[in-house]
């Protein structure tokens, strides 16, 4: 794994955009398209800010990009203000020039039977679009990516999971009714995350010091999802300071 180190969150969305904008127009010259996968959470904002900056002030197009978000809550419809699918139309989508057909994300409204079959087929469109050319990732404090939580095993498949009460925890907050929260979603599996060709994993501020140190010193285990990117070949993960604290303070040596 690839660390490069950020002052601010600000600066590392800047280079984050600039090396997803130099994609989407090499492939645009080359007349084809770009495979995005995408993460909601309050880490990437700052990049989908500066997607949306780069698209009305520096005319960059975005009808070749096909995405492909992580993850949605299991129960919420696409108007609840709380879904993934709300969350990416109003940070991103509904500012750009995405062709709305081009825009996945896991349904939060399928239910029992019907939800292996969804996410079977949330896989399958994935290969049939030539795989996620670039992945950007954050992390929960579980080590979570998507939602995939801690657990005896790297989950592999696109699958219904029970959030974990930490998870639950960090994101009631943006609930007006924390007690609606769901406590399930949809996310892809490990198995998707490990064939994207590049990954950027996205960590920030000091809530995520201990998780980022954990990434970084700790061994390669289920119970920190994230840890098995070190696995992946071409992975890069984009620190702040902030979240750097710890590292920096126990094993200055392993970092630039
Ligand atoms: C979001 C996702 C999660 C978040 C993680 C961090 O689609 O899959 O893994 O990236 O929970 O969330 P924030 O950025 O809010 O700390």
């Amino acid at each position: 794994m690839k660390v490069e180190t950020f002052e601010t969150p600000q600066d590392a969305a800047k280079a984050l955009a600039g090396e997803v904008a130099e994609l989407i127009r090499t492939r645009a010259a080359e007349g084809r398209n770009v495979v995005l996968g995408l993460a909601t959470g309050a880490t990437p904002l700052p990049f989908y800010a500066e997607l949306v900056r780069l698209h009305k002030e520096e005319g960059l197009s975005f009808a070749n990009v096909i995405s492909f978000n992580l993850d949605e809550y299991s129960g919420l419809d696409h108007d609840h203000p709380e879904s993934y699918w709300y969350f990416m139309h109003t940070n991103l989508f509904n500012h750009i020039d995405m062709k709305p057909e081009n825009i996945n994300l896991p349904s939060g409204t399928v239910k029992g039977d019907e939800i292996a079959a969804h996410c079977a087929a949330y896989e399958q469109k994935i290969k049939d679009c030539g795989g996620i050319d670039l992945q950007i990732l954050g992390i929960g404090r579980t080590g979570h990516i998507g939602f995939n939580e801690p657990a005896d095993d790297f989950p592999e498949l696109t699958h219904l999971v029970d959030l974990a009460p930490q998870t639950l925890a960090a994101n009631a907050r943006y609930f007006d009714e924390p007690d609606t929260m769901p406590r399930q979603a949809i996310t892809v599996g490990l198995g998707v995350l490990m064939r994207a060709k590049r990954i950027l994993l996205l960590l920030s501020g000091s809530g995520k010091a201990e998780i980022t140190e954990r990434l970084l010193c700790g061994r390669i285990v289920p119970q920190v999802p994230a840890t098995i990117l070190r696995l992946h070949p071409d992975v890069t993960a984009v620190i702040d300071e902030d979240a750097l604290q710890l590292v920096r303070a126990h094993a200055p040596n392993l970092i630039p």
